[in-house]
């Protein structure tokens, strides 16, 4: 990575954190931002699984074990969002059954993914044939981040209420699981390749990570007015 790809990453990073950060510090901006989590941490969980079974098949057990447990981590941390949402009378505009049963079109890739995978079309990122050094280091740099971001998120909460108070419990925890996703990745790297190699992969993700950050800033700027609320209250429908 070169000095300015470095200087791109710490301002990139910087400014996502310092953005994701107020929004949840403050209570008006916050159900929004725990509705995004929650929904982003939950999309991972059929990805992961099949991958888990991929690699139980090619004769992995140790990666197969590894993105088993994965996949039951990144389920609790989407309940843990979900259920933060709950304390507030809120919850994630796409958890709500009736409204998944009627949206017919599906989940379209965020600019930041489409970004991050630049070259790679949506066919060959499927679970079933994605290039294993592909999956290991850019899910390394995601989850790398992501457990920085959610220790940063965790210290901007409010400690008066209890709300707030085991929200930041739940998001330090979710780090800590963060972490160890990062580092059995980096060693799933290392088991198939040299030290350089793998330091080479992981620059070029960090790369990626840096430009697409910056794309998708742009997109987010371009878009700004017709941002949606992905947070909706929850409707009490009193029986009769
Ligand atoms: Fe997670
Ligand atoms: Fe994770």
């Amino acid at each position: 990575m070169n000095l300015l790809t470095y200087i791109m990453h710490l301002a990139g990073t910087g400014a996502a954190t310092y953005y994701i950060s107020t929004q949840i510090r403050d209570s008006k901006t916050r159900p929004n931002v725990l509705a995004g989590l929650q929904l982003s941490e939950a999309s991972s969980v059929p990805f992961l699984s099949l991958l888990s079974e991929r690699a139980a098949k090619e004769g992995n057990t140790w990666l197969a074990e590894k993105l088993a447990k994965h996949a039951l981590d990144e389920t609790k941390h989407s309940r843990i969002f979900a259920h933060a949402l709950k304390q507030m009378n809120k919850q994630a505009v796409e958890d709500q059954p009736h409204l998944e049963a009627e949206s017919t079109s599906k989940q379209k890739p965020s600019p930041f993914f489409l970004a991050y995978f630049d070259g790679y079309t949506l066919e060959e990122l499927k679970p079933t044939v994605i290039n294993w050094d592909v999956f290991l280091g850019s899910t390394y740099i995601l989850e790398l981040d992501s457990s920085k971001d959610y220790k940063t998120m965790a210290k901007v909460l409010p400690e008066n209420e209890l709300s707030t108070r085991n929200l930041k419990k739940g998001l330090l925890s979710i780090a800590e699981d963060e972490a160890s996703h990062a580092a059995y990745l980096y060693e799933g790297m290392m088991q198939r390749m040299s030290i350089n190699q793998v330091q080479k992969l992981v620059d070029d993700w960090r790369i990626r990570k840096v430009n697409s950050i910056f794309r998708m800033a742009t997109s987010v700027f371009q878009n700004d007015n017709n941002a949606r609320s992905i947070s909706q209250d929850i409707e009490i429908i009193k029986n009769t």
